[in-house]
């Protein structure tokens, strides 16, 4: 059997089909905000021979790999290394005020994930990185080795939804003052016996959690989609359209959050009719959250954990 390609855009047909009315026929923009290896983008390019394309990505070797993929669509790409909150700043910087779509396909690509010595995967021991931007920040390692116990704890409980983070936390202080984490396996070790094995059979393996708190603690993840996702939605000019891929709940809870918050009427209760400022800015174009097919899932793995939400702007922001 021939090895199944790595980097499978996620519900690619889907992202296309809601993105075609906002960008087809006409000198549309794009802002892909987590470009990764220009997948999805690279579809959309050809889809649309008119449509220009801001690609940002806060690791500069996805920009580099990205960057050759799409350079056969000449000057229509525009890319940026920025954390993607920096969307405004990007769009200021290269003279545009309005777009007509936003894509999020949020988390790590599988070629973060591929590569051990990022430390994204703890199925191989590798230096504790976790920074998908490694030119800057403090790394998985210094979490471990600096944060008191109490801090640890709570990284672990917000942001891997741990049932024993304090567990956990006391023991990788204990283990740091004998010497401090350098690599994943001596981590690994210690989650297998702080985690009890009867947890495993539900909980999966017992180094998940922990990795996806302290890949979101590095990165910040959280805090930064909470101030990216108002502004993308901000930047849409009305008749746009924002695709948003979530991989695990904390995320698609914030991108819930801002998308239906706009779909909503303002209008104070019993008012007996809507003013035009009080309605909805939004058009909900996805019922929940749509999740792959088993077909894709058997095919690409990580399409397993998406929620995909889509959302149309309907009227200008107030
Ligand atoms: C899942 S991959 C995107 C894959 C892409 N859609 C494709 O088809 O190839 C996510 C990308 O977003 C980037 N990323 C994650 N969080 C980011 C953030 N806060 N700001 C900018 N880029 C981010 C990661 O570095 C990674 O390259």
């Amino acid at each position: 059997m021939t090895e199944r390609p790595r980097h499978d855009p996620v519900l690619l047909r889907r992202v296309l089909e809601l993105l075609h009315p906002a960008l087809a026929d006409r000198p549309a923009v794009l802002v892909d905000a987590t470009l990764g290896l220009g997948g999805h983008s690279d579809a959309l390019l050809s889809a649309h021979p008119q449509l220009t394309l801001v690609g940002l990505d806060r690791d500069p070797n996805a920009l580099a790999l990205a960057g050759e993929r799409l350079a056969r669509h000449g000057d229509r790409v525009h890319l940026v290394h920025t954390v993607y909150d920096g969307l405004p700043d990007a769009l200021v910087g290269l003279g545009l005020s309005r777009v007509d779509g936003v894509l999020f396909d949020l988390g790590v690509s599988s070629m973060q994930l591929d590569v051990a010595e990022r430390g994204f995967a703890y199925a191989k021991d590798a230096p504790l990185d976790m920074r998908m931007d490694q030119t800057t920040g403090p790394t998985a390692a210094d979490v471990l080795n600096e944060y008191s116990a109490g801090d640890l704890a709570r990284v672990l409980r917000e942001y891997g939804e741990e049932r024993f983070a304090a567990r956990i936390a006391r023991a990788v202080v204990a283990e740091r003052d004998r010497e401090p984490f350098t690599t994943s396996a001596r981590l690994v070790e210690l989650l297998y016996a702080a985690v009890p094995a009867a947890s495993r059979r539900t909980g999966g393996h017992p180094a998940k959690r922990t990795f996806q708190a302290l890949r979101i603690e590095v990165n910040a993840e959280l805090d930064v989609l909470r101030r990216a996702v108002p502004a993308a939605l901000a930047a849409l000019s009305v008749g746009g359209r924002i695709v948003v891929e979530a991989y695990q709940s904390l995320e698609d809870r914030i991108v819930k959050r801002a998308i239906t918050d706009l779909a909503r009427s303002t209008a104070p209760h019993g008012l007996p009719v809507e003013l035009p400022e009080h309605a909805p800015q939004l058009r909900l174009l996805t019922r929940g959250a749509e999740v792959a097919d088993e077909t894709e899932v058997a095919a690409n793995p990580r399409a397993q954990s998406v929620r995909l939400r889509a959302a149309e702007r309907v009227r200008e922001a107030p």
